[in-house]
């Protein structure tokens, strides 16, 4: 009898304790690459082992990325048990062998499945299926699940997210869970507790500014349905405008840098999207700016406001610990912006500890990386169409 009530003690203290570990997962946004924006379908184990190998020697293991996510098309179908099989031809090392392999380079693995029946490009998905799926993730040392939202055949979004949640919980490994519903049930006001992030749109396209019929958007219109969802961001749980485009062609350097910036200010998930393999300077000078990184993987976990809109230009500030402040002007229009900034007259009321008359910050340009100035003077800067400035507010 005394040997029983220990073992239930003994369990019950190690699943607290996993619980524990699954809750402490991604407390700064998570960081890493995904194959989707830049290679669709086209997965396989060559071209992933080669990311992870850039990831390394590129520097970009050493700026914080960690996740090394395979996104749709590496499942073909189940065995006679269930069991999901990955594509033979194009992984056939396994999934446990490639686990291995990414782990080995100190980064983790992470993989895509999705709650309806079948995943957006057609490949089984994981209903009815949640618990075997997740024991197999287990088996091959999965750190991360991105759960998608096709074919979901009219499931409630809370109770299918809830169900994989339970099922990787219950594998006794820690899995950051990334919640992808593209917004359609606000998973905002439930995801906290069920997954560690949440889409909060449909897809983003590698352009500035643009719209597609079917959902699709570019930069600025995705930064404008992520104002008002500051509350909902915090260690532990992010809102999630999805993946980075930065690299990928379709926009300028300028508007990479913008992109990348206001990334870092909501505190989304910075997950590269492009071919690590063959990154040029510029491309790898914004994936690896380390100022722009602090800001995004500050420990308060603050997601920015937007303080001032004044028609295409607009300011942001996200508090950050030990009462600095990072600041993002955004020029949205076609026309350099020349900015005459008095910090005294527009005190940013909502910043809790930031007093700017008493303290009187430095300012620390997060692109030229040096001080430009103070505020208790003038700011003055040109900033390019579609540009950014970005600045930290440091104590003196
Ligand atoms: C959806 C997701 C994308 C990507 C594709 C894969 O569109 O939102 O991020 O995972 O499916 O098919």
């Amino acid at each position: 009898m005394k040997n029983c009530s220990l073992l239930i003690l003994f369990l019950f203290v190690g699943q607290t304790a996993f619980n524990q570990g699954v809750a402490d997962l991604a407390i700064t946004p998570p960081m890493g690459w995904n194959s989707w924006n830049k290679f669709g379908c086209n997965v396989d184990e060559k071209m992933i082992m080669e990311m992870a190998d850039a990831m390394v020697t590129s520097g970009m293991r050493d700026a914080g990325y960690e996740y090394i996510v395979i996104d749709d098309c590496w499942q073909v179908g189940r065995d006679s048990l269930g069991n999901i099989i990955p594509d033979p031809e194009r992984f056939p090392s396994g999934m446990k062998a490639l686990g291995d392999y990414i782990h080995s380079h100190g980064l983790k693995l992470g993989i895509y499945s999705c709650a309806g029946s079948k995943t957006c490009q057609g490949r089984p998905g994981s209903r009815g299926y949640q618990f075997q799926d997740a024991r197999s993730y287990a088996a091959w040392g999965v750190d991360y699940l991105k759960y998608d939202w096709c074919y979901n055949e009219g499931q409630s979004a809370e109770a299918a997210y809830k169900t994989m949640s339970d099922a990787l919980k219950a594998v006794g490994r820690p899995i950051v869970f990334s919640i992808c519903e593209w917004g359609e049930h606000k998973p905002w006001e439930w995801g906290k507790g069920i997954g560690h992030l949440w889409r909060t749109t449909a897809d983003i396209r590698d352009c500035f500014q643009c719209q597609f019929d079917w959902g699709g958007l570019g930069v600025l219109d995705i930064i404008d349905r992520q104002a008002e969802l500051y509350p909902f961001a915090g260690p532990g749980h992010w809102n999630d405008p999805d993946m980075l485009e930065v690299g990928n062609g379709g926009m300028t350097n300028t508007e990479y840098i913008s992109h990348f910036s206001m990334w870092a200010m909501l505190a989304a998930p910075l997950m590269a999207g492009n071919d690590l393999r063959n990154l040029d300077q510029p491309t790898l000078e914004i994936l690896t700016n380390h100022d722009v990184i602090d800001v995004n993987q500050d420990e308060l976990g603050k997601q920015a406001r937007r303080f001032m809109k004044m028609g295409d230009y607009e300011i942001w500030a996200k508090p950050l610990s030990n009462g600095e402040v990072a600041v993002c002007f955004l020029n949205r229009s076609l026309q350099a912006w020349s900015l005459d900034y008095d910090w005294q007259r527009y005190t940013m009321y909502f910043v809790r500890d930031v007093n700017l008359h008493k303290n009187n910050y430095k300012i620390w340009d997060c692109w030229a990386h040096k001080y430009i100035g103070t505020t208790d003077e003038q700011l003055s800067a040109e900033i390019p169409p579609h540009g950014v400035l970005m600045v930290r507010l440091k104590k003196k």
